[in-house]
């Protein structure tokens, strides 16, 4: 299932200030954080929850609480690391596991060169975090990973996508959940997002 929140004005105010070439690398960095954090809105909507007996300054009550810790948010590196501090600001029990890939700039295949997952991975639901769909190409080959390590329900959020990466994931992994913030028109021939926003890695990190 793919799931946009290219309707809501808050999401279309911010997702243009992240288009806008001439934003600077803090407002870009402060809006990706934000809108990461509306996302999580969005893609914890089905969790589940546990009660526990709490007492208000009025009564018992029997709270629901949801149990972060059995989150585990995977950033794809470089980009998705601009997303991390958003989704943990709403669930501060997550835990953080690292996919390192980027993509070779003339085959556009990604190429992985680093993992850290904790031990218990398979023992958790992982949300990948990725501020750009491209070819799909990144995504997919995270979503492997992971697969791999025995993690079962695995959901992606990305804030920009585009109908070729959409459709890659859509065609791979048909039971995923996949939460984009707008879908662009179409890839450039250089594999851009276009509209897109360029080089979201660059644009965080200032390089
Ligand atoms: C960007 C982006 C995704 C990938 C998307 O990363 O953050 O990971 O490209 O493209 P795809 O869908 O065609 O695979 P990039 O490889 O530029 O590395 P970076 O995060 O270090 O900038
Ligand atoms: N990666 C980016 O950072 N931007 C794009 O438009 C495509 C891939």
């Amino acid at each position: 299932m793919t799931k946009t929140l290219d309707k809501h004005p808050l999401v279309q105010h911010k997702v243009s200030i992240l288009r806008n070439k001439n934003t600077n690398n803090y407002i870009f960095r402060t809006i990706v954080k934000e809108l990461s954090s509306l996302m999580v809105y969005e893609f914890t909507k089905d969790l589940e929850l546990s009660i526990k007996e709490i007492q208000t300054p009025v009564s018992n009550y029997n709270a629901p609480f949801i149990d972060g810790s059995k989150l585990l948010i995977v950033p794809i590196l470089r980009a998705g690391l601009g997303m991390v501090e958003g989704v943990q600001e709403m669930i501060p029990d997550a835990c953080v596991g690292h996919i390192g890939l980027y993509r070779d700039e003339k085959t556009l295949q990604p190429v992985e060169f680093y993992s850290k997952l904790p031990d218990d991975a398979d023992q958790k639901d992982a949300i990948i975090v990725d501020p750009m769909l491209a070819t799909g190409g990144s995504a997919i080959a995270a979503i492997d990973h992971l697969q791999k390590r025995g993690i079962k329900n695995i959901k992606l959020v990305c804030l920009i996508g585009c109908p070729e990466g959409v459709h890659a994931i859509e065609q791979k992994f048909p039971e995923l959940d996949l939460y984009v913030a707008v879908i662009d028109k179409k890839l450039n021939d250089k594999g851009y997002i276009t509209p897109g926003l360029g080089d979201a890695g660059d644009r965080i990190f200032g390089t």
